[in-house]
């Protein structure tokens, strides 16, 4: 590896699944190997992710393009990674970290580092020659993740559709990761039938879930359990549910507003309605069942359900170490979403991933974001990781069932030895 220096770094603005520019890099290295990464973007960003860099340059994408990021990429990033080693990612991370040297990365732009970040750890493991997962994680990494395949889109996802924003379906009881795609499949298609039976639309959100004009939240959870007997399994045995209403986005002065169902609701009257569905759905998992913010409530919620439901933090947490250790000292929450834009570096998410995987009781999620594109970094990483569980949307839209493959891919590869999570990695099972 002695000439697996950084040579080269360009960047290239491309489009995301939503039709928005998005930062591609490409890195070369002495050794002729190259690597290349796109960065997702969010739709229902939390207030304290690292900085995403758009021009703001009207004229252009509506002021989303990203040539500024870019061009740091290609002449400040570049001029201090050239001449570093690819396989020192952890040192190759901290360079870029101080070269910014802000908190959340907006000098030089979050989605401009983790281009450079992501590209230059598959290009290591094209010039070590293995797969970016054993890259990473060495040659014991074996765990095939528990898919959370998101069916039905709501929020900031999709018009008119319910307000809790996803309703996702958990293989826990299939036998492989295989089996478990195939599960989610038909369910999907199950449920693509009552809709169109019931006379909803079968339109799809950004996600690639279903976005039904549905007469209130819960009729979203009735119809999933529904679609899962359709398809012949039984729910919360083969299938169970899991739950990102991203109320972040729901909440203001103190109240959380339903605007489907014309209610507002206390912090604690949300916890009383996760108490209530989880009671009658077989639920496992919620994410941002309170706002980002919301640290009192999130502890009375951990304190209600956290021993039998994972309560997963996206907005709360955001990637970020330093909040990871104040809910695991505050017990709120019991698991982390991981998002590696939301935090700037693959070093940093996976200090983050590995925070929550050593802490008993808690689990780690690796996720896609809503915007996203061909780019399968997080099906690897998931695998490298060993953290048993990633959402990465439904069933159907190439830029999701691009990660679904890839896991394909990686069991097939692994043959034998790739053993599937199931319900195993779920921060109440462990
Ligand atoms: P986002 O949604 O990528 O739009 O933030 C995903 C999520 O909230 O988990
Ligand atoms: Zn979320």
């Amino acid at each position: 590896m002695a000439d697996d220096r950084i040579a080269a770094v360009t960047a290239l603005e491309v489009l995301d699944s939503r039709g928005n520019p998005t930062v591609e890099v490409e890195v070369r290295l002495e050794d002729g190997s190259t690597g290349r990464a796109i960065v997702p973007s969010g739709a229902s960003t939390g207030a304290h992710e690292a900085h995403e860099m758009r021009d703001g340059d009207a004229k252009r994408f509506g002021g989303k393009g990203v040539l500024d990021a870019m061009t740091n990429v290609e002449t400040e990033v570049a001029d201090a990674v050239v001449g570093q080693l690819a396989h020192d990612q952890q040192g190759l991370d901290r360079l870029l970290v101080s070269l910014d040297g802000t908190a959340n990365k907006s000098r030089l732009g979050a989605n401009a580092l983790l281009g450079v970040s992501l590209a230059v750890a598959h290009a290591s493991a094209a010039s070590k020659g293995v797969p970016l997962y054993v890259s990473l994680g060495g040659t014991d990494a074996h765990l095939l993740p528990l898919p959370l395949f998101n069916v039905l889109n709501g929020g900031k996802h999709a018009e008119d559709s319910t307000d809790f924003q996803e309703f996702m379906l958990a293989p826990v009881g299939a036998p492989t990761f295989r089996e478990a795609v195939r599960y989610g499949v038909e369910v999907y298609q199950a449920l693509k039938k009552l809709l169109g039976e019931r006379g909803f639309s079968t339109n799809i959100g950004d996600e690639g879930g279903f976005a039904p004009s549905l007469a209130n939240n819960v009729a979203a959870v009735e119809l999933l359990v529904e679609a899962i007997t359709a398809a012949g399994y039984r729910p919360g045995e083969d299938v169970a549910l899991a739950l990102d209403p991203a109320t972040t986005e729901l909440y203001e002065d103190g109240h959380y507003t339903l605007k489907s169902e014309g209610r507002l609701l206390s912090s604690a009257e949300m916890v009383d309605l996760w108490a209530d569905w989880c009671a009658r759905y077989p639920i496992v998992s919620i994410e941002d069942g309170l706002a980002e913010d919301d640290w009192e409530g999130w502890q009375l919620l951990t304190s209600r359900l956290g021993r039998t439901i994972q309560l997963v933090g996206d907005d709360l947490l955001v990637t970020n170490s330093e909040r990871l250790d104040r809910a695991i000292s505050l017990n709120a929450s019991n698991a982390i979403l991981v998002k590696v834009n939301q935090i700037g570096t693959l070093t940093e998410a996976i200090a983050a991933t590995q925070t929550a995987l050593s802490t008993p009781g808690w689990a780690a999620v690796m996720s896609h974001r809503s915007g996203e594109t061909e780019d399968t970094t997080i099906a690897d990483l998931a695998v490298a990781l060993g953290t048993g569980q990633i959402k990465t949307g439904a069933t159907a839209r190439g830029e999701r069932t691009a990660k679904y493959n890839r896991l394909l891919r990686i069991e097939a590869q692994l043959g034998a030895r790739a053993s599937y999570a199931g319900g195993s990695m779920l921060s109440q099972r462990r």
